[in-house]
């Protein structure tokens, strides 16, 4: 179909993705019909576009997320702002607003354990004398890692246990290389691992290897946060004469349902993930690594459940929170890109395992905004104040006139586009 004054979508040259970065945009612009605003946004500055094509093949630009930063988090004692990559209107400000209902009680305490991961080499046609060779194997593949595993050696890291089993229903040959990354998120590393054993394997066992991969289960690589404060901090923004003690308790009557019924758990986590994931995107993290990780452990029992709980007891609302995060602070796009190092500035500079810990409190207190909106107004009165922005932007209001417009639009019965561009009218009628 053709959408009036846009061009007809053809096809991108052959060899599109060797041309160079700026042959390669004329091609696509002349290909698609984007329009000039959606041009210019996805252009970004030129240091911005030769990022991209370093980093990506068939680079063509760059995808302008809104950054921002969630304010007054206290994290075991320290104050902390946290950056968010987000495109979901109040996430930042739910972030916010939880930081704020906890410092008063001493913020979120939280931990974080070595940063284990994963390398697996499977095997088939192993018997079982190959397979128990492979048990013992583990010193060989200790000493064919080390000089892979040099560098990580000496921060402290490397080669950790070697691990064996036989898979029931494949009967293939699961062996895990669990190695200390420490502050990388370690794909490079346990990829190579995995693949500079394989042979070694092989010749163990006498079986053939399959593939050679890292694992995203992370499971060994785990951080968590709690928090615990009086519940009458939670009558911050409740209604006159709302009860916080009952909003303490229909939080913890929540979280409960969260772990029982697995259709609300994937929402209740989405949640939690709503802040570590825009976390990730900000410092430029693998967030499919870290959002797979987090749904594994939350189906780890064999369910799928929530991934915190809370309680309400003795005028006391708790909350924790507990998940697999494997956030780096070096390697890959993390301590390469500008945008993800001015991130980490923002951050103090953390180690990988700060870097999770923050991560836990923060999807902590996006989850405690979460269900404080949910069993109180609801989400969608938080939700209108940025609605009623993106109306206004929409109608043509620019600069101090959003503000303005949205305004006026919380004011009126109706906030659609057409009362948003009266609103705009008016606005400039006084003004002018
Ligand atoms: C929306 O992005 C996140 C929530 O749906 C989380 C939840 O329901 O707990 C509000």
């Amino acid at each position: 179909m053709r959408t009036a004054g846009m061009k007809e979508r053809k096809a991108l040259p052959p060899g599109f993705r060797r041309h160079e970065l700026e042959q390669r945009r004329a091609d696509l612009h002349s290909a698609f019909p984007i329009e000039q605003d959606g041009w210019d946004a996805l252009s970004g500055l030129p240091l911005q576009r030769e990022l991209s094509d370093v980093m990506v093949e068939s680079a063509i630009g760059c995808t302008p997320v809104p950054l921002g930063v969630a304010t007054g988090f206290l994290i075991d004692g320290v104050d902390v702002t946290i950056p968010l990559a987000v495109e979901e209107p109040s996430i930042i400000a739910a972030a916010t607003f939880a930081a704020r209902l906890t410092r008063r009680d001493g913020g979120f305490t939280t931990w974080a354990s070595a940063p284990l991961m994963t390398a697996q080499v499977f095997l088939e046609q192993v018997s079982t004398e190959g397979l128990a060779k492979l048990h013992d194997f583990g010193p060989q593949v200790e000493a064919a890692l080390s000089r892979t595993l040099s560098t990580l050696a000496e921060r402290g890291g490397g080669f950790r246990r070697f691990e064996v089993s036989r898979l029931p229903e494949t009967g293939s040959v699961r062996a895990d290389i669990i190695i200390d990354v420490r502050d990388a998120m370690g794909a490079n590393r346990l990829n190579t691992a995995a693949e500079l054993v394989r042979p070694l394997l092989e010749e163990a066992s006498g079986g053939r290897a399959v593939m050679a991969i890292l694992s995203n289960e992370a499971r060994d690589r785990l951080a968590g946060a709690r928090f615990s404060i009086p519940v009458e901090r939670l009558a911050v923004g409740l209604s006159p004469g709302a009860d916080p003690a009952e909003t303490a308790r229909r939080i913890a009557v929540a979280a409960a349902i969260a772990q029982e019924d697995t259709a609300r758990a994937v929402t209740h986590n989405k949640g939690i993930m709503n802040g570590i994931a825009g976390l990730a995107l900000a410092t430029m993290n693998d967030t499919r690594a870290i959002e797979a990780a987090a749904h594994a452990w939350a189906a780890r029992s064999g369910r799928y459940r929530s991934l915190s709980t809370f309680t309400a007891d003795a005028g006391v609302l708790r909350g924790s929170l507990e998940l697999p995060l494997p956030f780096a602070t070096v390697g890959g796009a993390v301590d390469f890109h500008p945008a993800s190092r001015a991130s980490l500035a923002i951050l103090g500079n953390p180690d990988a395992p700060r870097l999770a810990r923050i991560a836990a409190a923060l999807g902590l207190a996006q989850n405690l905004a979460a269900l404080r909106a949910l069993v109180t107004e609801g989400i969608q009165q938080g939700h209108m104040r940025y609605h009623a922005a993106r109306l206004a932007w929409r109608a043509g209001a620019r600069g101090p006139e959003v503000r303005m417009v949205a305004e006026a639009l919380a004011k009126e019965e109706r906030s659609d586009i057409a009362a948003a561009g009266r609103a705009l009218a008016a606005l400039r009628e006084r003004g002018s």
